[in-house]
């Protein structure tokens, strides 16, 4: 099962949220129907991405209101954990989230970007604080005697990444019954294996 389908009737009559994992040897890209192969590093050691991200740094009064939320609680969440700084929001990651969220046909399937410079959380059928919610939430299945990626963990993890430092979101409204459509993207990205351990760091 490579999707978690998370109800939560208070919520949502249908919500779940969807994450990227990518492995260093066999570059794969998770997504909610299954695990496709695709060529991005194509050696053991992951090159440096050579798209330049500006990042604007906002402060959390100058942002609008859902951006706001979801950079201030990511960062609320991220500074539960030792030695893991806040993130910035950089608005050129958040217009391609907003472009990438805008595509979306509300259809209840959570399908990736392939956009392989950020790492990606989706959310359908949480507002705003309650999709962060629902993906740190999944610390409660994190083993940190076991450090790396697992399908329950795979939000949590990207959400506090340590190496992660800009964040840029974006959202669609998809009616009443799935409700808001959340995407978050963010750079360096997270979930590499082999690196969970330096990144994932435990409560303070
Ligand atoms: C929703 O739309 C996407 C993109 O067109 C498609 O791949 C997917 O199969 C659709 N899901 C359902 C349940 O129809
Ligand atoms: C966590 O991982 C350690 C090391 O692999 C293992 O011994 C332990 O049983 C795991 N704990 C849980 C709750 O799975
Ligand atoms: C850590 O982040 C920097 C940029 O913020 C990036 O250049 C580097 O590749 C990242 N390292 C890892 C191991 O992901």
């Amino acid at each position: 099962m490579f999707f978690m389908i998370l109800f939560y009737l208070s919520i949502s009559a249908f919500a779940k949220i969807e994450t990227i994992f990518d492995i260093k040897t066999v570059v794969n890209y998770q997504t909610q129907t299954g695990t496709k192969t695709i060529t991005i590093w194509s050696t053991n050691t992951r090159s440096e991405p050579t798209t330049t991200i500006t990042s604007t740094i906002f402060t959390t009064t100058t942002l609008d209101d859902f951006t706001s939320k979801i950079l201030s609680f990511h960062n609320e969440k991220r500074a539960l954990h030792e030695n893991t700084p806040p993130l910035t929001y950089s608005s050129q990651i958040a217009e391609n989230s907003q472009e990438y969220a805008n595509e979306y046909n509300c259809n209840g399937t959570l399908i990736h970007h392939e956009n392989p410079l950020y790492g990606e959380n989706l959310a359908l059928g949480y507002e705003t604080t309650a999709a962060v919610e629902a993906w740190y939430d999944e610390i409660s299945f994190y083993n940190y005697s076991n450090p790396g990626f697992t399908e329950e963990t795979g939000h949590f993890t990207q959400v506090i990444w340590q190496n992660t430092t800009m964040i840029g979101c974006g959202y669609k409204d998809c009616g009443s019954y799935y409700g808001q459509y959340t995407v978050c993207q963010y750079f360096s990205p997270g979930n590499y294996a082999g690196l969970f351990k330096e990144n994932v760091k435990p409560l303070k």
